[in-house]
């Protein structure tokens, strides 16, 4: 049992399904702090890109991920003072991230950094493993799943607002691939925690998903 200090939702989730709208939008209705998890896979996986390093190398990675030198402050994102927060949702720096995230020793670097976000009023943490590893004691844990079409198409969206040049057809197997790498890596696999609400977002506008889990939540913490 992890002491809790405050009340933490968790929304796992496969990649693109959302979570990170939804977590943004409960956290500042509710006034909370936010944890972007994959952030921190993200952050690890470019700074090997950006130093050179050797991605099969799994105890140079772990070490690169205990030293990360980073900053989440107003929405932006720093590694070493630089503002990466574009830079890590370039899908390359996303496929190295959830290589990266199936070795022990990264997850295991990343695990404590991931608590401390924790403090009054409250978190909402998004990712794949909040629910089962990281915050297993969090009193409402939503497990948010959408078709991998609706999926593609929600990034497809993102990534050209971003001016990122996109292929649909690479999108949809770049998901299924990650879905499949998350899904069966040994360590920390994406799975709902059994006492996880799954929700279905796929026919779902980003309004009602945040007031189902809204909802949720008061009727939770009655
Ligand atoms: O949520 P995202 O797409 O930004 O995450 C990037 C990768 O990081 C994802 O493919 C899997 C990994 N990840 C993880 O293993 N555990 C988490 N809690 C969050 C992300």
């Amino acid at each position: 049992m992890i002491k809790q200090i405050a009340p933490v939702i968790t929304i796992d989730g496969p990649t693109a399904s959302g979570k990170g709208t939804i977590a943004s939008r409960v956290a500042r209705h509710l006034g909370w702090d936010v944890l972007d998890s994959g952030a921190l896979y993200r952050l690890t996986a470019l700074d090997v890109l950006r130093t050179g390093g050797q991605a099969d190398d799994v105890e140079g990675v772990a070490e690169i991920a205990r030293n990360l030198d980073v900053n989440f402050r107003e929405g932006r994102i720093l590694l070493r003072g630089e503002d990466v927060t574009e830079a890590i949702r370039e899908e390359a720096v996303g496929n190295l991230a959830s290589r990266i995230a199936s070795y022990p020793p990264v997850r295991e670097a990343l695990l404590q950094r991931q608590r401390d976000f924790l403090r009054p009023p409250g978190l909402v943490a998004d990712g794949r493993d909040m629910g089962t590893v990281i915050f297993p004691d969090a009193p409402l844990k939503i497990f948010l799943v959408a078709t991998a079409e609706a999926r593609a198409e929600r990034r497809y969206k993102q990534l050209k607002e971003k001016g990122f040049p996109v292929k649909m057809t690479d999108l949809l197997e770049d998901m299924r691939a990650r879905d499949e790498r998350d899904s069966n890596r040994a360590s920390a696999p994406l799975v709902a925690a059994p006492d996880a609400i799954t929700i279905d977002s796929s026919h779902l506008s980003i309004d009602q998903t945040v007031e189902m889990v809204l909802d949720l939540w008061s009727k939770s913490s009655i």
